[in-house]
C-alpha cells in the first residue's frame, strides 16, 4: 500500500518525506486554507519536495471551469493529479481530461456506487472518505473492503486512496482491506511510529551497552 500524506502543510511534508516513507501528497481546499499562504506558492514547493503523485483540487462545479483550472494546473507538473467532486459534471470533466492525459482523483467518494461511476468514466483514482462516514455512524471502512472486491473482480485500474483517516487503526485496516493507498495526516503518521515496548527496549540496550567493558 502506498502511502501519501494528506497535508499541505510544508513542514509537515519535509518531515515525512524524510523518512522515506511518503509516496505522494494529497491537499484538499481546506488544508490549503488553514496555510493561509499563496496556493500556486504552496503547490509549487510541495512538487519540488516531493517526487510523486500531487493532488490539488478543483474550485470549478461546472465542466468547462474544472476543465481550464485542472488543465492549468497539471501544466505545473507532471506529477499533479487533478481533484474533481463526485459530481455528475465532474465525472463529465474526467472524461475529457483522460483525453488531454490529466490525472484525476474523485473526491467526496462515500459509497461503492459512487466509486463505481468514477472507475467507469475513467479517473485515476477515486477517494473514499472513510472518516466522515464513521462521523455519522456508518462503517466507512466497508465500503473501501466493497470497493476492492468491486474493482478487482471487474479489472478496473482505477486507484483507491481511503481519504479522511482519523488514527492509526484506520491505516490498519485499509492495508488489511487491500486499498492502494492510504492518505494520511501528518499527527497519525506520527502515531504509527510509536510504540512503549520499542522506547523501553531502546533504554535498556542503551543502559546494558554502558555495562560493557572496553567498549
Ligand atoms: O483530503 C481529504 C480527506 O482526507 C479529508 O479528511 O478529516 O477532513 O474528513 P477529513
Amino acid at each position: 500500500m502506498k502511502i501519501f500524506i494528506d497535508t499541505a502543510n510544508l513542514d509537515e511534508i519535509r518531515k515525512a518525506n524524510e523518512w522515506g516513507i511518503i509516496d505522494g501528497v494529497t491537499t484538499n481546499p481546506t488544508l490549503v486554507a488553514k496555510e493561509n499562504k499563496d496556493f500556486k506558492e504552496i503547490v509549487r514547493e510541495i512538487i519540488r519536495i516531493v517526487d510523486g503523485p500531487i493532488s490539488v483540487e478543483v474550485i470549478s462545479t461546472d465542466v468547462e471551469g474544472m476543465i481550464k483550472e485542472a488543465v492549468e494546473m497539471s501544466e505545473w507538473s507532471q506529477n499533479i493529479v487533478v481533484k474533481i467532486p463526485m459530481i455528475p459534471e465532474g465525472l463529465k470533466a474526467v472524461k475529457i481530461l483522460n483525453g488531454r492525459n490529466v490525472k484525476t482523483n474523485i473526491t467526496l467518494i462515500f459509497s461503492v456506487n459512487q466509486a463505481l461511476l468514477a472507475a467507469k468514466a475513467g479517473a485515476t483514482y477515486v477517494s473514499p472518505f472513510i472518516g466522515r462516514l464513521d462521523d455519522i455512524g456508518h462503517d466507512g471502512m466497508q465500503i473501501v473492503r466493497d470497493m476492492v472486491n468491486v474493482f478487482k473482480l471487474y479489472n478496473f485500474k482505477t486507484e483507491i486512496i481511503v481519504a479522511s483517516i482519523r488514527h492509526p487503526l484506520h491505516v490498519i485496516e485499509a492495508a488489511k482491506a487491500g486499498a492502494h493507498v492510504a492518505t494520511i495526516p501528518f499527527n497519525v503518521i506520527e502515531k504509527m511510529f510509536a510504540h512503549p515496548l520499542t522506547d523501553i527496549g531502546l533504554e535498556r540496550f542503551l543502559s546494558d551497552w554502558g555495562k560493557v567493558p572496553n567498549r
